[in-house]
């Protein structure tokens, strides 16, 4: 498997909640290597161009309202085939249908508020990357 590098957010229900430790855990005992990281809370601006593909979907506006509602804490994971294994950690989109011991089963409450961002293949973590982090603020093993 190829060393690769993925974009995870985890989302403001879940700063709230206090769980940044318990998901970053998860992650290094998963082998993905914590290689940059920054608390943001996301303007309106930011968080429209990040999901700017979604933005005819029915719930764009929920989703960007949930986003902006508090700090997030964004960071760039890298390790064998990181984009597949951060996606299977994350568990399922709808917490209801994420399989048990995901992050979305133990800290998500509600597909609205579902705890975890990941990309979702290879080509868009690094354009997702490249949306917050500049290369000097990665620093690779
Ligand atoms: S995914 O995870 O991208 O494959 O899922 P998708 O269904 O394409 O959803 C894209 C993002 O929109 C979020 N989403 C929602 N937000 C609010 N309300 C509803 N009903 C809803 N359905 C989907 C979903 O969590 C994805 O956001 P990210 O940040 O990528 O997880």
């Amino acid at each position: 498997m190829a060393l690769e590098r993925t974009l995870s957010i985890i989302k403001p229900d879940a700063v709230a909640k206090n769980v940044i430790g318990e998901i970053y855990t998860r992650f290094e005992k998963a082998g993905l290597r914590i290689i940059a990281a920054k608390m943001k809370h996301l303007s309106r601006k930011e968080a429209e161009g990040f999901y700017a593909v979604h933005r005819e979907r029915p719930f764009f506006n929920a989703l960007v309202e949930f986003m902006v509602s508090g700090p997030v804490m964004i960071q760039v994971l890298e390790g064998e085939g990181a984009v597949l294994k951060n996606r299977e950690l994350m568990g399922a989109t709808n917490p209801k249908d994420a399989a048990p011991g995901t992050i979305r089963a133990d800290f998500a409450a509600s597909i609205d508020a579902n705890a975890v961002h990941g990309s979702d293949a290879l080509e868009t973590a690094k354009v997702e990357i490249a949306y917050f982090f500049a290369d000097t603020e990665i620093s690779p093993r």
